[in-house]
């Protein structure tokens, strides 16, 4: 009867959620052997070998918090898949445990790290706590604590958060990956009352728009700014193919960077900004989804993982979306993504989840898993089945 059952909702489930892989069973237990098979919480899996082998990292880098927000996002499908056996034995109880695990490691980093920008995301541990412990004080404080290093990158002369402090010694640097880093200043402005943080990432959100979007909707990875004018220095990339061509990675994180903020300001310029960076990209996919690690490169690498940063993003654009033809087409396009990134990157046997991740292409590391891939492609998939849009 239980297999029956199972298999039942395995059915549904590649019906509905259209894709093997986006649900299954194998899910939960390679994350657990990766959180068991891990040198400890004080090391960091960021991507894999070509064997699918995580390659560890120190834990003061800008992806430390992915694979703890992984576990939390694991705990929360637990929370909202009725099926449970697909979910592995794990409690609830035991996801969270492992996720407390290592975003307690973590906590130094609230007093300082080596990270620029990134401290939105080193901050996703204590955020997903927050959501199912909302008086955690220690959470409140790491939200607040990491806020005050960004909120005092800003420079109110260029209008922006600095996302690096490497590269041009003579110009202010930003990324458009640092649009993923804006919510932040919102929650912790929640926490503190402190409306100046709303200014700081609404004034960023502003000042990208203004500077990182081509007339046709693509992307700058890049933008330099001469920090004594707030001018334009030079428009380059660091991770694409060439200073005029999309990384696909980079202009994921403007779609979600965009829908998130228009969900959190309900300022309608960000709704049409999204709109358009999401048509662009959707405008420029292969009729077969697999997303390229550039829109403009010759050279063919998939990267799963910003096709899963886009989904994600794509999802809350939909959720977010005031037209309804819009909120069909974004959860449509959604789930395409997720379906053929499943089709040909969903590993069995890797120890990431996904492999055909670009971590750095002109570095010449690709084909591998990428950790930030494997959370978005969770998140991805739970954000569709609490829209209603799949099953699990
Ligand atoms: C996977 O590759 C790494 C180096 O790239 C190597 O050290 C390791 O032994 C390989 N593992 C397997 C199971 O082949
Ligand atoms: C509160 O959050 C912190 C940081 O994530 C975690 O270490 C701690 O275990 C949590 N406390 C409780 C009581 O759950
Ligand atoms: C609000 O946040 C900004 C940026 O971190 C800070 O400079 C300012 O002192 C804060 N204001 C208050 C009242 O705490
Ligand atoms: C996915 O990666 C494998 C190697 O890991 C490669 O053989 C395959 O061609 C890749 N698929 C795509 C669509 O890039």
């Amino acid at each position: 009867m239980m297999k029956l059952l199972s298999l039942l909702s395995t059915t549904s489930l590649l019906y509905l959620a259209s894709a093997q892989g986006t649900f299954d069973p194998l899910i939960p237990t390679k994350l657990r052997q990766t959180a068991l098979a891990s040198p400890g919480p004080n090391r960091s899996p960021q991507y894999t070998t070509a064997n699918g082998t995580w390659v560890y990292f120190g834990i003061d880098g800008w992806t430390t918090g992915f694979f703890p927000a992984t576990l939390y996002a694991q705990a929360e499908r637990l929370r909202i898949c009725r099926d449970r056996a697909v979910q592995g034995p794990w409690s609830q109880q035991e996801w969270l445990g492992l996720g407390r695990k290592w975003a307690t490691a973590m906590l130094p980093l609230t007093q300082g790290n080596g990270q620029g920008h990134d401290q939105g995301f080193l901050a996703f541990p204590f955020v997903e706590e927050l959501k199912i412990n909302p008086q955690n004080q220690t959470a409140i404080k790491a939200v607040n604590d990491f806020a005050t290093i960004l909120a005092n990158r800003f420079d109110s002369v260029v209008g922006a958060t600095r996302s690096w402090d490497f590269g041009n010694p003579d110009a202010f640097t930003v990324i458009i990956d640092n649009m993923m880093n804006l919510e932040l200043l919102y929650l912790s402005a929640g926490f503190t009352g402190n409306k100046t943080l709303i200014s700081i990432a609404n004034t960023h959100a502003d000042t990208s728009a203004r500077t990182f979007i081509r007339p046709d909707g693509g992307t700058y990875h890049v933008v330099e700014f001469d920090q004594a004018t707030g001018g334009i220095i030079k428009r380059r990339t660091q991770q694409g193919y060439s200073d005029e061509s999309t990384w696909t990675r980079g202009h994921a994180w403007s779609i979600y960077g965009f829908a998130n903020i228009y969900r959190l300001a309900k300022k309608e310029a960000y709704l049409q900004t999204a709109r358009r960076l999401a048509d662009y990209y959707l405008g420029r996919l292969p009729p077969s989804y697999i997303v390229p690690w550039d829109f403009d490169s010759p050279e063919q690498f998939a990267d799963a993982s910003g096709a899963m940063v886009a989904a994600a993003g794509l999802v809350m654009l939909a959720n977010e979306e005031t037209s309804r033809a819009n909120k069909a087409r974004y959860y449509g396009a959604a789930k395409k993504l997720l379906k053929a990134t499943s089709d040909f990157a969903w590993s069995p046997t890797w120890q990431s989840l996904l492999s055909n991740g670009t971590v750095n292409h002109p570095a010449n590391n690709q084909l591998t898993g990428i950790v930030y891939g494997d959370y978005y492609y969770v998140l991805a998939g739970n954000e569709l089945v609490k829209a209603g849009q799949a099953k699990c």
